[in-house]
């Protein structure tokens, strides 16, 4: 106790300390589009590291639960699985912001549960991929729980798109998309009513296809190369159907998986901008000790793993694994942290460090606990995964020029990707991901008619070569049938008894 303060100054100065210590603190999400993690999706976000890693966490076993935009961000914005939003693809027949999305899941989003608790909310960018389609409401639907809406129309684009400004279309020819979100992040943070805690979401297109970058990074990255992992190239037995098709190998000359790559990493720098823009305006606020950034991608991506050209919808890591950095009120700076998450445990994580109430739908958990905690003097765990995916068949995506051009079961098949088709009716599938703080295991069973199982062993085989299903027993096929039995069809409290193996 100092001597001969002036009473009235401590008695303002713990005022302040509780405005301090009871005001919510604010949210910025950044949500990319189909950015790995596994084939440096990560290098050019050199700053976002910087300024979220150095001063926050690093999941290193970052998940989503289904590896394909739609369904994926609907899990993001409600905390529940694709079995439970309804939402399995990225059309309105298959829910994508569907009015049964509109109507039973939108209503219950994050933002909306935020806005409810006195949040200020914004959203820019690609939200689902089939948001102001005619037969949903148009650009006119401004989704509930959104003070600020800035959604695109349609799947990613980087020039030439429609936004919706708080429901009134605007068409942009020449201004490069993720630049205008930042723009109107900066407005939002200077603009938006004091006194209210914020809740941002910025979702730019990088680095789904076309893979645009701006003009001013076109020459970077110069000479870079897809990634040659173990799994680039590689052709096995152990594989589900799809994989097998023909062609089962990549030809010679792979430029054109060179070039994404490029463009990929070239496409993420104006979002590494993006990123420091957002930080600076938020410390230039004064809020910077009161907000929590994250930084994750709807799913990942693969090229050329496993002689696959380049897409998502796979159940291995390129494809599931997502970037995931955190920083904020109580997070230990600079530390990675191996616990896995996945994307159905976001919104009970954020409405937990936003202390509002977790809502009994969810089907995830807050990691709340864990993340305040160092990694390395935290307990053992017990971790499960689930993984759905409903693939897809439609003609209208394989090229003439292909030999299957009449089979309505495949689907992404481009004769500039030598005709190896991206996606079947049968690569339907689910998995469960069995973590425990010394082994990793995930096991997958496809619906074809070959009810096809694959199993790995992450610690000894992180690239998937080695389907092991043929060394285990029947009773421990049986023992994981069961255990995905049970996680695909549940729904809130139930998931977390298994997710938790309880
Ligand atoms: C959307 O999902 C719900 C629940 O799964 C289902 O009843 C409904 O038929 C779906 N809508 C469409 C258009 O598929
Ligand atoms: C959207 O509406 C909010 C709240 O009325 C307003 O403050 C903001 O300026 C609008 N934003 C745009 C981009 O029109
Ligand atoms: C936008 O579309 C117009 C008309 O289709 C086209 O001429 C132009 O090149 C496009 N702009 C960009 C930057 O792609
Ligand atoms: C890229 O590298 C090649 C050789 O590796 C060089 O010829 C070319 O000028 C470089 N381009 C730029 C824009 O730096
Ligand atoms: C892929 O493997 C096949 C068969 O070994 C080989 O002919 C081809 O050149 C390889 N392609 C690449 C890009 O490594
Ligand atoms: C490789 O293929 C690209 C087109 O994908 C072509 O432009 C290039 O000339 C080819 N390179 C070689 C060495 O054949
Ligand atoms: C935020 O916290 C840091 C470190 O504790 C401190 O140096 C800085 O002054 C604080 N900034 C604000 C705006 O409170
Ligand atoms: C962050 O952590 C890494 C790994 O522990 C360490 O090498 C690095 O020096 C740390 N950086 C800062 C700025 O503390
Ligand atoms: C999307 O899902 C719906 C509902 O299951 C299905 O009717 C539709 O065929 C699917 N779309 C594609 C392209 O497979
Ligand atoms: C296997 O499934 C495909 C569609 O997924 C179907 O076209 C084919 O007839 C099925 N074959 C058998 C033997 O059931
Ligand atoms: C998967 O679907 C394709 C395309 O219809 C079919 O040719 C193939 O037999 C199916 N394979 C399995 C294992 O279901």
């Amino acid at each position: 106790m100092s001597v001969g303060r002036d009473p009235k100054i401590v008695l303002l100065c713990n005022i302040l300390a509780f405005v301090a210590v009871g005001s919510k603190p604010n949210f910025v999400f950044f949500l990319t589009d189909d950015q790995d993690v596994l084939l440096n999706g990560m290098v050019p976000l050199t700053r976002t590291h910087f300024l979220l890693g150095l001063r926050g966490k690093t999941f290193t076993n970052a998940y989503v639960n289904t590896p394909i935009c739609c369904p994926s961000r609907s899990t993001i914005l409600t905390g529940k699985y694709a079995h439970n939003t309804g939402v399995v693809n990225n059309s309105i027949a298959g829910n994508c912001s569907s009015r049964y999305w509109q109507r039973h899941q939108e209503k219950h989003s994050l933002a909306a549960n935020l806005k409810e608790n006195e949040y200020v909310t914004f959203y820019a960018g690609k939200y689902l991929n089939a948001y102001g389609h005619k037969d949903a409401g148009g650009t006119k639907h401004v989704p509930k729980g959104y003070d600020w809406w800035i959604g695109l129309k349609g799947n990613s684009r980087y020039y030439n798109y429609t936004l919706s400004l708080n429901g009134s279309a605007k068409f942009f020819k020449d201004d490069y998309l993720t630049d205008v979100l930042t723009k109107y992040g900066k407005d939002f943070l200077k603009m938006r009513p004091r006194g209210n805690p914020f809740f941002m979401m910025l979702a730019p297109p990088a680095c789904h296809a076309p893979f645009t970058p701006a003009k001013r990074h076109e020459h970077t990255f110069n000479g870079t190369k897809v990634v040659r992992n173990p799994a680039f190239n590689y052709t096995s037995s152990g594989k589900h159907w799809l994989v097998r098709m023909q062609p089962q190998q990549l030809p010679q000359n792979v430029s054109i998986l060179d070039d994404i790559q490029r463009h990929r990493l070239q496409s993420l720098l104006a979002v590494d901008e993006m990123v420091k823009t957002i930080v600076e305006e938020v410390e230039s606020a004064g809020e910077i000790n009161n907000t929590y950034f994250i930084f994750t991608s709807d799913h990942g991506f693969h090229i050329g793993q496993f002689s696959l050209p380049w897409d998502k919808r796979q159940p291995y890591e390129t494809d599931i694994r997502v970037p995931f950095l955190i920083s904020g009120p109580s997070i230990p700076h600079n530390t990675t942290d191996d616990y896995p998450i996945s994307a159905v445990d976001l919104v009970p994580t954020i409405l937990d460090l936003a202390g509002t109430e977790i809502p009994n739908h969810a089907d995830g958990v807050s990691f709340k606990q864990r993340l305040l905690e160092i990694g390395d003097e935290a307990q053992s765990y017990e971790k499960l995964i689930l993984v759905e995916y409903w693939g897809e068949g439609n003609k209208k995506s394989i090229d003439d020029r292909c030999p299957w051009k009449e089979d309505g079961n495949l689907a992404e098949c481009s004769k500039n990707a030598w005709c190896k088709c991206q996606d079947a009716r049968n690569n339907t599938y689910i998995c469960v991901l069995q973590f425990s703080y010394s082994s990793r295991l995930k096991f997958c069973s496809f619906d074809d008619n070959q009810s096809f199982v694959e199993l790995y062993d992450l610690e000894s085989d992180p690239y998937e070569l080695d389907n092991l299903i043929s060394t285990i027993t029947k009773h421990k096929i049986r023992d994981h049938h069961k255990i995905l039995h049970k996680f695909r069809k549940c729904r809130g409290k139930r998931c977390h008894g298994i997710a938790h193996n309880l």
